[in-house]
């Protein structure tokens, strides 16, 4: 294992202080796996982490495009990070992800912050350590740029996990899709699927070291394999991993409506492991706007699919995706998006304000919409959401489920948080270090966002 390279290179170094990293990730569950990677490549450098970004030696910022929001973030926190290059003058900063892969954010993101060192994209993640060792070698620092697009050696990485029961696991990167509003295709890359035998091997690794529950990833993960010698299905990878010895919970995100087979309902159904949960963005009620964003179902396509997953799976949850505010979505369109949270009644939706990305399709249509009307939009669906949510978790009330404890709960040290098989949050009153055991809960009082339970 390369960390022990760290280690060493510790104790041997005695005086001299041991170079320190930190990273700041914003973005998806992809991203944060990314930053894993990047841990481990750095520790196999010599790097260990630090405690607190102002007193590392090297901080990365690993950005996301999706919206404009979290490229605010970035911006703003760049700024802040002027002032630490005057105390510590050997002090590295690089960014990278999603945000930095955008040609043109590059070589903004240079000319406005000159301190920054390294900006590289999602592509240039093998080429990390190579990166950092020739910026310490150099004394009069210029800010390197890497954003060649790249499809080899993504394999084989090592990876430091941020938990020691539950892992994410990615079985494709990248997506062909380009839905309209979409920045991902483009800073992603095109859809590769790791080789099935990878994957396996992967995850019997981490069974055997006692981790409890895996979540694969993708962007689109019911595409697995189509580009795959032998077009290997993911019912029929979700088929394999249920197999795998030690492991208590399969889960997997994100899919998407029209790759979504009936093989795969019924491998969910039958697997002993898979959990019984499918985020299923929909991101709108529209079939006109789901036309004009691309996404390739229709609205009665959308829902007939919901009715199987229910049929098939007794107890499933159902989550979504929506974004209010497309540039044409017209007070109809919006209603069609109420009516179809009502219909579909799901257990949880994660909203978000339309954010033109630069180069895509949608950022070409006229704004029909003020920023004003958007909000008040938003805010009516979140309000019929959280209602539902709500009486959807009261339907739980005295019932007994399977709780993964995931830590100590954040506002109060007597309780403690997990999540159920269907992902919802329960927390329950329990004392001890108990991070990673299966616990049976009685549910006792639903909210909007989390249950409240007792031990059985
Ligand atoms: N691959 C996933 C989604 C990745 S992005 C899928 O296809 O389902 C996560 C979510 O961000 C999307 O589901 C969408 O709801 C939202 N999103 C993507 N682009 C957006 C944009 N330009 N403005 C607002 N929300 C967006
Ligand atoms: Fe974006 Fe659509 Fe691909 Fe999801 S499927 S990442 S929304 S282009
Ligand atoms: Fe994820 Fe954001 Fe990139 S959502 S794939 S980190 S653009």
């Amino acid at each position: 294992m390369k960390t022990d390279q760290g280690n060493t290179q510790n104790r041997l170094n005695g005086v001299k202080k041991v170079k320190t990293y930190f990273i700041v990730t914003y973005g998806c569950q992809m991203n944060e796996h990314d930053s894993e990677v990047m841990s481990a490549l750095l520790e196999g450098l010599g790097f260990s982490p630090a405690e607190e970004l102002e007193k590392a030696d090297l901080i990365i910022i690993n950005t996301c495009a999706v919206r404009k929001k979290p490229e605010d973030k970035v911006a703003s926190l760049l700024g802040k990070l002027a002032p630490l290059k005057n105390i510590n003058k050997d002090l590295i900063i690089a960014v990278t992800g999603c945000m930095s892969q955008q040609r043109e954010m590059a070589v903004h993101l240079k000319e406005r912050f000159p301190f920054v060192d390294l900006i590289t994209g999602t592509h240039a993640l093998p080429r990390l350590p190579s990166h950092i060792t020739r910026i310490m070698e150099i004394k009069q620092r210029k800010t390197i740029v890497d954003i060649e697009e790249d499809y080899a050696k993504r394999e084989g990485l090592p990876v430091k996990h941020s938990s020691f029961f539950k892992a994410w696991l990615p079985v494709n990167y990248g997506c062909n899709n380009f839905c309209s509003y979409c920045i991902v295709p483009y800073v992603r890359g095109k859809e590769r699927s790791r080789k099935m035998d990878h994957i396996i091997e992967e995850a019997k690794i981490l069974a055997e070291k006692g981790y409890m529950e895996i979540t694969l990833l993708g962007q689109n993960v019911n595409s697995y394999g189509h580009d795959l010698p032998g077009k290997p299905t993911f019912a029929a990878l979700l088929k394999e991993m249920d197999q795998i010895n030690g492991l208590a919970r399969i889960r997997f995100m994100t899919s998407h409506p029209k790759d979504l087979s009936s093989k795969l309902i019924e491998t969910v159904a039958r697997g002993e492991k898979i959990c019984e949960h499918f985020h299923l963005p929909v991101q709108s009620g529209s079939d006109r706007i789901l036309k004009l964003m691309k996404r390739q179902y229709s609205r009665e396509k959308y829902s007939s699919l919901v009715r199987e997953i229910r049929k098939a799976i007794p107890n499933v949850s159902v989550t979504t995706d929506l974004i209010v505010g497309f540039p044409v979505e017209m007070e109809d369109d919006f209603h069609e998006t109420l009516s179809l949270l009502e219909e579909i009644r799901f257990d949880n939706a994660f909203s978000f304000l339309y954010s033109p990305r630069k180069n895509t399709k949608a950022a070409l249509l006229k704004e029909e919409i003020s920023h004003q009307d958007k909000e008040k939009r938003l805010g009516k669906l979140n309000n019929l959401q959280h209602r539902i949510s709500k009486e959807v978790n009261e339907t739980l009330v005295g019932k007994t489920v399977e709780v993964l404890i995931e830590g100590t709960s954040k506002n109060n040290p007597d309780m403690k948080t997990g999540r159920t098989r269907t992902n919802k949050l329960v927390h329950f009153p329990a004392s001890g270090e108990l991070t990673g055991l299966l616990v049976r809960v009685v549910i006792k009082e639903a909210r909007t966002w989390d249950l409240i339970g007792e031990v059985e």
